[in-house]
């Protein structure tokens, strides 16, 4: 691994992934290839404005020639690929951007990597890595006692969003059945913890309770997610680099499953002990239950034992201490947070998803 292309790496988990790469990998070179859209923002990468081994590229994974002539001037040897739309909401709003990026875009970066490395032979066969960032929610939804989704589960997703990755997931396969592409995809749980935009469940409710603003639980709040500290997928997607088998798919997720109100109560006992003098104290009187997603998944669950067993990896963040360390991230970075919801763009999008459940 030298010259690495990362798509997306101004959004929640690229950003946490560049600078994990960057650390781990002291001789990497990262290309960051970031249509800045609401979810990209150049704070996430602040540190690293001077540093030689990070270079920004704003610009848009369907471009096909702009894609194309990256892999030729920076002799791209590894794909990391998390650019995509990534809210479930928003899909359901506006199915139509979703279809673009996570097709299309996936679509894009797939044929440059079969140019440059199957047509030009730009690189040893041996040397090359097409890793694709993708998602449980490509499984569908189980019903309590069903058991966790293993890597041969059939996909069933029901959100536009899943079903633009489901898709995704498809087409990166069969560059693998039929060009011989060296692809690996992993399939991830819930992700929290730095740098995370404020639309998911967890970055929104801390800060909501931080300005006594309502906590939006959609439906009965007993919906089940299976949620992952970033860092320890940041830890497996790198595992998945140096030691998994192409054409493979990995199951990675944290082995726990609280439901959403469960989350939403923790939330609100770590603000209630770091912010005892608030106004808004005991946060929990803020939960309010509104009106449910259209199609809400009602429980997601990873088996990981293949990951675990056959390359080492498994989480070592648990949820009270990564609670924990979301909730002190989010209390220290004001102007982080500032930066975003004083955006009109963020404002309005509140209005459209609340305002009428
Ligand atoms: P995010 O929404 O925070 O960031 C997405 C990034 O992609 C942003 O920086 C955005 O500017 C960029 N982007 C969007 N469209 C683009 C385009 N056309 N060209 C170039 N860049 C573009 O997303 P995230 O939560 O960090 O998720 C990253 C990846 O991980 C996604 O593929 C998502 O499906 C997957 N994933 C996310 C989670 C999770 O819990 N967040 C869990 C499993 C898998
Ligand atoms: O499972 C992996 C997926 O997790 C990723 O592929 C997606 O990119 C990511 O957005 C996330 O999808 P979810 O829909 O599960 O995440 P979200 O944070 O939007 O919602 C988590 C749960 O909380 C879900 O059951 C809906 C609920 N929820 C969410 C919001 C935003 C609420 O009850 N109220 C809310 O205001």
């Amino acid at each position: 691994m030298k010259n690495v292309l990362i798509t997306g790496g101004a959004g929640f988990i690229g950003a946490n992934f560049v600078h994990y790469l960057l650390n781990a990998e002291p001789d990497v070179q990262i290309i960051n290839l970031d249509a800045l859209t609401y979810a990209g923002n150049l704070e996430n990468l602040a540190d690293l404005r001077d540093n030689p081994r990070h270079i920004f590229v704003v610009g848009d994974i369907c471009d096909q020639e702009l894609v194309n002539s990256l892999f030729h001037d920076h002799r791209i040897d590894t794909v990391v690929h998390f650019a995509a739309e990534s809210h479930v909401d928003r899909s359901i709003l506006g199915p139509g951007q979703f279809v673009q990026t996570n097709i299309v875009g996936t679509f894009t970066l797939l044929e440059a990597a079969r140019r440059s490395w199957l047509i030009e032979k730009r690189l040893p066969a041996e040397t090359v890595r097409f890793h694709h960032v993708s998602t449980d929610e490509v499984f569908g939804s189980l019903q309590p006692g069903e058991p966790a989704w293993t890597e041969d589960t059939p996909y069933a997703p029901h959100s536009p969003y899943s079903a633009s990755k489901a898709a995704s997931d498809h087409l990166v396969r069969s560059y693998f059945y039929t060009y011989g592409l060296p692809v690996t995809i992993s399939n991830c749980s819930n992700n929290y913890g730095p740098y995370q935009f404020p639309e998911k469940l967890i970055p929104l409710m801390i800060l909501n309770a931080l300005e006594g603003k309502p906590l939006p639980v959609y439906g009965d709040g007993k919906q089940v997610r299976d949620w992952l500290y970033v860092e320890d997928h940041c830890a497996a997607i790198y595992r998945i680099l140096q030691a998994g088998k192409t054409g493979e798919t990995y199951n990675i997720g944290g082995n726990n499953q609280p439901t959403n109100l469960e989350i939403v109560h923790t939330i609100c006992r770590i603000l209630d002990q770091l912010c005892p003098d608030s106004p808004h104290y005991p946060h929990a009187h803020l939960i309010k239950f509104v009106a449910d997603r259209p199609g809400h998944d009602r429980r997601y669950a990873m088996d990981i034992t293949k990951i675990t067993s056959e390359l080492g990896w498994q989480p070592q963040e648990d949820l009270n201490s990564g609670l924990d360390k979301t909730v002190q991230w989010y209390l220290t970075r004001p102007e982080w947070v500032r930066s975003i919801t004083e955006r009109e763009d963020y404002q309005s999008w509140m209005k459209s998803n609340y305002a009428n459940r």
